[in-house]
């Protein structure tokens, strides 16, 4: 199942790599940094056709709408179609495919591809997780050493006092952060040490459900802001790092919030 989710990802890639960005049109969905385009829109159709063929049972949560009905329980993919899409509008090739294949609540396949570096991040639940067909494991760096990545939550601005509060909290602490626009690669470059961590404080399903797997895989830790598990199908906060970031990160929350 995994090596046909990787083919069909990395197939449909071709679409964002080869797309061209002076003729696309952007619509704004709910503000105008909430975008979509005809790619993305094609990237998901692609994705739901060619993953209902490899999995007729399984029930579809896509960004772009999802128009098959989702229950709860039984198999569900989890797709993101492009995870970056202010970078896609922008030309700025820092975008990718997210998929993740979840089982009831519990994530069991992840899938993340970035079509224009061509990496692929993968992780099956129990197998460890992979680029391009080589293991990767989270730094282990703590939090003084580490480079964290945050995110905006762009689209829901009652977040943006604590966000940057925390985020000079976090560079006080640490050697630098950074923000990237998609937060699936902020996981999976956490997942194989490019950063160290990473924390953003509204997320949706499809932006954290596939890097989790590759996460939780590569010896990452991912909660809640609050260190809660988290619901695979709900909006949630991420807090994602090295096991010694992680709890810092926590604790930097937390005081910020209390204080
Ligand atoms: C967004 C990106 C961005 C994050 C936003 C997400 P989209 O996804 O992951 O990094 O800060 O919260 O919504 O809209 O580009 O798919
Ligand atoms: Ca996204
Ligand atoms: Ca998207």
């Amino acid at each position: 199942m995994l090596s046909e989710i990787m083919a069909i990802v990395r197939e449909t890639g071709k679409l964002i790599r080869n797309a061209d960005i002076s003729k696309a049109a952007f619509r704004q969905k709910t503000s105008k940094r909430d975008l979509c385009s005809a790619c993305d829109i094609e990237v998901q159709a692609q994705l739901f056709d060619r993953l209902a063929k490899l999995l007729p049972e399984a029930q579809f949560i896509g960004e772009e709408q999802s128009t098959r009905p989702t229950v709860n329980g039984g198999w569900c993919f989890i797709i993101d179609p492009i995870d970056g899409t202010a970078n896609f509008a922008h030309d700025y090739r820092h975008s990718c495919i997210s998929v993740a294949l979840v089982k009831d609540d519990t994530p069991v396949i992840g899938v993340v591809y970035n079509p224009y570096m061509d990496e692929l991040f993968y992780a099956e639940k129990g197998s460890g997780a992979y680029l391009n067909g080589l293991p990767i494991h989270v730094s282990g760096l703590p939090l003084s050493d580490s480079i964290i990545a945050f995110g905006t939550s762009p689209y829901d601005l009652e977040y943006k006092r604590d966000t940057f509060a925390l985020a000079e909290k976090v560079f006080d602490k640490s050697l630098d952060i950074r923000r990237t626009g998609s937060a699936a690669l902020d996981l999976c470059y956490t997942a194989c040490g490019r950063v160290d961590g990473f924390f953003e404080l509204i997320l949706r399903p499809w932006d954290f459900a596939a890097g989790s797997v590759i996460l939780t895989e590569a010896g990452g830790v991912i909660t809640t802001m609050d260190g809660d598990p988290i619901a695979q199908k709900k909006d949630s906060s991420i807090c994602a790092a090295t096991p010694a970031a992680h709890a810092e990160l926590l604790e930097l929350y937390k005081a910020h919030k209390e204080g």
